[in-house]
């Protein structure tokens, strides 16, 4: 029976999914948490569907050892490929960011038609077309395998960034799109260089801040807020390689610093 000081657990391939507990840290002060970063297996945008789902299960038994109270894939690329596995496997809640994502998506768009920026493994696995077009949307699906290296680089306001990026958007161009998923974790980090080659008309739709929504209405609703006497709340964090690289390399995805890092 999970308690109300349970920590909620977290994890992503690396670092990038910091841009998910950011906002979670933002919205719910009071919640202690457990961060997974699978460094070992990062990237997982070009791995195959059956690697990341078990990449997935086992992030999740590793959290769950830590006695979390509820899940968040904080990973577009293991969301696309294990979030139902997850969820109808686990004995807690699990949420992701391709739900959030997706609704605030179809909320922005008045043209109805819309992109979504990803990794390769995330495009190619549908899961995002399949929602969307359920909705009656054109959806525009682009993979932009090099943005999240970039940003990993401290790249994200090189010129080299500008370049590809005008490559990966060359579709949108002519098109009608007015709202864009930035499906990926490290895009978030160059939404403006995005921004300003689309022009300020199209919205670029972050799922993050939705997810913490969601997140605190969840544990509201099962009565599984921490009320806070133990604050302030403990962060931890684990990486499966490489923790004083992880601590490196956290610094421009989480406001807070990282001063110890566990190998999980
Ligand atoms: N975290 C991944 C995602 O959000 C991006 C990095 C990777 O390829 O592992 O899809």
């Amino acid at each position: 029976m999970s308690q109300q000081t349970d920590p909620i657990g977290l994890f992503d391939s690396g670092v990038g999914g910091l841009t998910v507990m950011r906002e979670i840290v933002k919205s719910l002060p009071h919640e202690n948490l457990v961060y997974l970063g699978d460094t070992a297996r990062l990237p997982y945008g070009d791995k195959s569907p059956s690697a990341i789902v078990q990449f997935s299960l086992e992030n999740a038994d590793f959290l769950m050892q830590q006695k979390i109270k509820l899940l968040i894939v904080a990973c577009h690329t293991a969301c696309a490929h294990a979030i139902e596995i997850l969820q109808n496997t686990l004995p807690i809640p699990v949420l992701g960011v391709k739900s959030p994502g997706s609704q605030d998506l179809i909320a922005a768009t008045k043209t109805g038609h819309v992109a979504v920026l990803a990794t390769a493994s995330t495009i190619s696995s549908g899961a995002f077309q399949t929602y969307l077009q359920a909705q009656h949307l054109q959806v525009y699906p682009i993979a932009c395998p090099l943005f999240a290296p970039l940003v990993e680089e401290g790249l994200q306001y090189h010129p080299a960034t500008k370049l590809i990026a005008e490559y990966y958007l060359t579709p949108l161009k002519d098109s009608k799109v007015d709202a864009i998923l930035l499906a990926c974790t490290h895009y978030p980090l160059i939404a403006p260089v995005i921004q300003e080659i689309l022009g300020p008309a199209v919205r670029l739709i972050e799922p993050a801040r939705s997810l913490s929504l969601e997140v605190l209405e969840l544990l509201r609703s099962q009565n599984l807020l921490n009320p806070g006497s133990s604050y302030p709340p403990e962060y931890r964090f684990f990486a499966t390689s490489d923790p004083e690289k992880f601590c490196r390399a956290s610094k421009i995805f989480f406001p807070l610093p990282i001063k110890k890092v566990l190998l999980a």
